[in-house]
């Protein structure tokens, strides 16, 4: 049992309408699993997939306070809008080390919680230090190309989770990119990681419900 985490990105599979069907998809899948899966939607999607019952995470959140600032979003805003927490430092969407732990900080006030993308297991070692609730390492020239981290650089995985669990044991560590199928997942977790930070893989499906079915093990 572990963590799915799916990012809807910008894909149009994965906005409005479409959106909706994929989290009440995880909705009824969830029920029939042991494993946490929560949905990463655009910010317009969130409130209303909260409002299925699926746990959501914002894909970015500014590294600011409430002020004059325009087209930016805070910790605050997506909190109320029902997201349980946010990915922060995504590949398509970084951030320097100082908004990172700007970050981890605000969300352990608003209690969100965190989950920061890195890119190898130096960065991951760099954000561990940093104490957010999830390091999530995706080696960005593997990302949406269905070959799968966990078999392709498993040693990626392997060494952020020794790197982390030594620094501290509380962090828990994700994996992501190319994961698709189920083997893909268990590789993961028996790498070490506490699950996965997916998109493609069940975002782009053909149907994204049977998608997720065999991810989890039930077909
Ligand atoms: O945030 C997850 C992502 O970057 C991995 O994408 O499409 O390779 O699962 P994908």
């Amino acid at each position: 049992m572990g963590v799915i985490i799916i990012n809807f990105k910008a894909y149009a599979e994965g906005c409005g309408r479409n959106a909706i069907e994929i989290a009440r998809a995880v909705l009824s899948i969830s029920d029939r699993v042991e494993d946490y899966i929560a949905v990463a939607p655009n910010h317009l999607d969130l409130s209303e997939i909260a409002k299925i019952g699926v746990d959501v995470y914002a894909q970015h959140v500014d590294p600011i306070n409430f002020g004059s600032h325009t087209g930016r979003v805070t910790a605050e805003m997506v909190k109320e809008k029902g997201a349980k927490g946010s990915l922060i430092n995504h590949s398509e969407r970084r951030l320097r080390l100082a908004d990172i732990d700007f970050l981890i900080q605000k969300f352990k006030d608003v209690g969100l919680i965190s989950v920061v993308c890195t890119n190898n297991v130096n960065t991951t070692k760099a954000v561990a230090v940093l104490e957010p609730d999830y390091v999530a390492v995706e080696p960005p020239e593997l990302i949406g190309t269905g070959i799968p981290v966990s078999k392709a650089e498993p040693e990626v995985v392997e060494n952020s989770v020794r790197a982390v669990k030594d620094l501290n044991p509380n962090v828990k560590v994700l994996c992501g990119a190319g994961i698709t199928t189920h083997e893909d997942y268990v590789r993961a977790l028996e790498l070490g990681a506490e699950g996965v930070l997916l998109a493609s893989g069940i975002v782009k499906a053909k149907d994204p419900k049977k998608a997720l079915e065999e991810l989890v093990g039930l077909r």
